[in-house]
């Protein structure tokens, strides 16, 4: 297993270039299925979670192919129908699959995904939708056994705004007879993205980004070449590790329309934010960062994927801030962590309460999930000394080239294998 050893007191500056999108990349791939030809997606992520997701399709029958940034689906030949627990364990997005294989085939045997360290993540919400949509799902041996024979298009309410459940109808719904609609829809840029392909593959889709969307099904969609957004998440961690090391960097290629409540928060702690274009500078050279609360929320609102990072951040200011998870109330495995280096946080509820001390020490620690590791990685890179941040798979999971990146900016970066 892959660890970072993390020279401390380091301030990022340069330029970087953003990547692609990996929670609108994997979604793409599976909407792949919906088709028989060949789909190419372009600023695909070089992730571990892309080649997990080619690993699932490639059970399924089709012909995956990825290189520098394209994949090519060739989606011609599928003829199993199931995602095994083996790679829906590894990663839950896996289960996207779903929607598109009820759609084009009318069966689907899907694993449920268990647990995960963000605490629960039901898919109840991906169920009732496709039973509503007239679907028969049994679950068995751990699996969603899901079959179809007719599926006509209905109005469907998620009780939870859930990104995977508006993406996973929506795709389902392109192949119900009729009109199917989606209120308190998820709102994020992926599930627009996501939207937009199935557009431009020939679906009837109105409203997305919005609460309410509306999908009238389709006969036959065809394959098409889709270029996926910017990573609004990899980009939102940049600019707080540049905030949180007293840097200078660049941000290039990337959507500010997406980011638009973490540059307001990175305002309001005081460094310099300035946005042209596709990019983004943040100067926090010459600024003690000012202790400023958040809360997570659904988009447009400040995403759960950079809570831990926040948290780091707030460590290095000298005020007391509140942050509070509204998404995933358990989502706080980086805490014990970041006490490891010295940090002073309390935790009460769906809350935490960080007391910036302005410093940290270098320290050993363990990543649980992706945006828990990043938020290591930048609490190493200010810490006063050494640190060593092992299980680095998870950040191979959702950051192309992190070391790379970041040893561009002055980070002192070595990864060991163990
Ligand atoms: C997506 O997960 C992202 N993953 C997550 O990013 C992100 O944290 C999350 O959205 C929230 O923004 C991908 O896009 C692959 P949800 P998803 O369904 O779709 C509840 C990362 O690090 N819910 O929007 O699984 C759920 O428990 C990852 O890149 C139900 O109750 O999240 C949560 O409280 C981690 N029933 C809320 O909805 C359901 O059936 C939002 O979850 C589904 C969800």
């Amino acid at each position: 297993m892959d660890s970072f050893i993390i020279e401390g007191g380091c301030s990022l500056n340069g330029t970087l270039a953003c990547s692609g999108a990996k929670n609108a990349a994997l979604p793409a791939m599976a909407a792949a299925l919906l088709t028989d030809g060949v789909t190419t997606l372009k600023n695909v992520p070089d992730l571990q979670d892309i080649r997990t997701m080619a690993m699932v399709l490639r059970v399924i029958g089709a012909d995956v192919h990825i290189e520098d940034g394209t994949v090519k689906i060739d989606s011609s030949h599928c003829n199993f129908w199931e995602a095994p627990y083996e790679l829906v364990r590894k990663m839950r997005a896996s289960f996207y699959v779903l929607g598109p294989l009820i759609a084009r085939f009318g069966q689907a045997r899907v694993s449920l995904p268990g647990g995960c360290a963000l605490g629960p993540r039901p898919v109840d919400l991906h169920l009732k939708g496709m039973e509503r949509l007239g679907c028969d799902i049994q679950i068995e041996n751990g699996y969603v056994n899901a079959k179809a024979k007719k599926m006509t298009g209905r109005k469907i309410r998620l009780d939870v705004s859930s990104v995977g459940a508006t993406g996973n109808i929506m795709m389902a719904a392109c192949g119900a007879k009729g009109k199917t609609t989606i209120d308190n829809a998820a709102c994020e840029p992926e599930v627009v993205d996501l939207a937009d392909m199935l557009i431009a593959m020939g679906a009837d889709i109105e409203g997305a980004g919005t609460t309410h969307i509306e999908i009238a099904g389709t006969s036959k969609l065809k394959p098409v070449r889709w270029k996926v957004i910017p990573d609004r998440i990899e980009a939102g961690t940049y600019l707080i590790a540049t905030a949180a090391t007293r840097g200078s960097v660049t941000l290039t290629g990337c959507r500010p329309d997406h980011l638009q409540t973490v540059i307001s928060k990175l305002g309001d702690v005081g460094v310099d934010v300035a946005v042209e274009g596709k990019s983004i500078t943040v100067n926090a050279q010459h600024k003690i960062p000012e202790a400023v609360d958040v809360t997570t929320e659904v988009y447009p609102g400040f995403p759960t994927d950079l809570q831990a990072p926040w948290t780091v951040l707030m460590c290095l200011t000298e005020g007391d801030s509140i942050i509070t998870e509204t998404i995933y109330p358990e989502r706080f495995t980086h805490v014990q962590e970041l006490l490891r280096f010295g940090a002073k946080i309390r935790k009460k509820l769906n809350s935490i309460y960080v007391s910036g001390s302005k410093r940290l020490s270098g320290a050993s620690v363990m990543c649980s999930d992706i945006r828990a590791g990043a938020a290591l990685v930048i609490a190493a890179l200010a810490a006063k000394g050494n640190s060593k941040v092992l299980r680095v798979y998870h950040l191979d999971r959702g950051y192309e080239k992190i070391e790379k990146k970041l040893n561009a900016l002055g980070a002192k970066i070595r990864r060991v294998s163990e």
